[in-house]
């Protein structure tokens, strides 16, 4: 059964402490998924991470947007990106392997993903969603709590960045020739994604191969 919130102060102060808590239960454990990988292989997935909690006046659109109550148990219920990390990485083939990585997670449970990357948006958008729930472990009980996970990499993030400011100014009703542009620039950058990608496999092979001449040698 759901947990109960209170509809007053102490409801919104819980609601406040119960993602931060989410947020930083997943960040830590992406952070120690990420060591471990360095460890092992010398390489980093991650970039950095980015986390934030949706402001209230954007819960409060949200729910109005979808119709629903604007109480603590509704937002809870329908609002998904209370809680949202961002985890930025190099490659394409970075965010495949975190994401696997993240599924395997024997304490997070996967509600739900969207392949933005395999279908990018209408406005050209691309990322590799993830909803999880984390359980927060409170002295008098354990509630799960919601967190979006939006996995890309830096030219995604790029784009997605200067696409939502500019077009945030227009309120979605910008002119035609701009969300066309927009969505020519998110061509370029999967085209810079794909050779950055090759660029970075060509040079892991030719090292492999550098590895076995040296050792045939020696
Ligand atoms: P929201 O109501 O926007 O949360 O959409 P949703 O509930 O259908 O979820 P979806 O997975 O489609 O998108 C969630 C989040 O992805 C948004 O809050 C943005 O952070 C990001 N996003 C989705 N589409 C776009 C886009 O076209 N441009 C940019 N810049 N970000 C996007
Ligand atoms: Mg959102």
């Amino acid at each position: 059964m759901p947990f109960d919130f209170n509809e007053d102060v102490d409801g919104w102060n819980t609601i406040t402490f119960l993602y931060n808590s989410a947020l930083k239960e997943v960040g830590t454990k992406l952070e120690i998924l990420n060591d471990e990988f360095k460890n092992i292989h010398q390489y980093n997935p991650i970039e950095y991470i980015k986390s934030r909690i949706k402001k209230p006046q954007s819960i409060v659109k949200k729910l109005k947007r979808g119709n629903y109550e604007v109480t603590i148990n509704s937002m809870v219920e329908h609002i998904n990106d209370i809680a949202g990390i961002r985890l930025v990485c190099s490659f394409t083939s970075d965010i495949y392997r975190l994401a696997e990585m993240i599924g395997k997670q024997s304490d997070l449970t996967v509600l739900s993903v969207k392949d933005y990357i395999k279908n990018p948006k209408e406005s050209g958008y691309k990322s590799y969603h993830m909803l999880v729930t984390v359980p927060i472990f409170m002295s008098d009980r354990t509630v799960d709590a919601k967190v979006e996970i939006q996995i890309r990499t830096i030219a995604m993030d790029f784009w997605a960045s200067l696409e939502h400011k500019i077009y945030y100014k227009f309120e979605g009703n910008a002119p035609e020739y701009i969300s066309r542009e927009l969505r020519e620039c998110a061509g370029i950058i999967s085209i810079l994604d794909d050779k950055m990608l090759s660029l970075n496999e060509a040079v892991l092979k030719a090292k492999r191969q550098n590895e076995i001449e040296n050792a045939i040698e020696s």
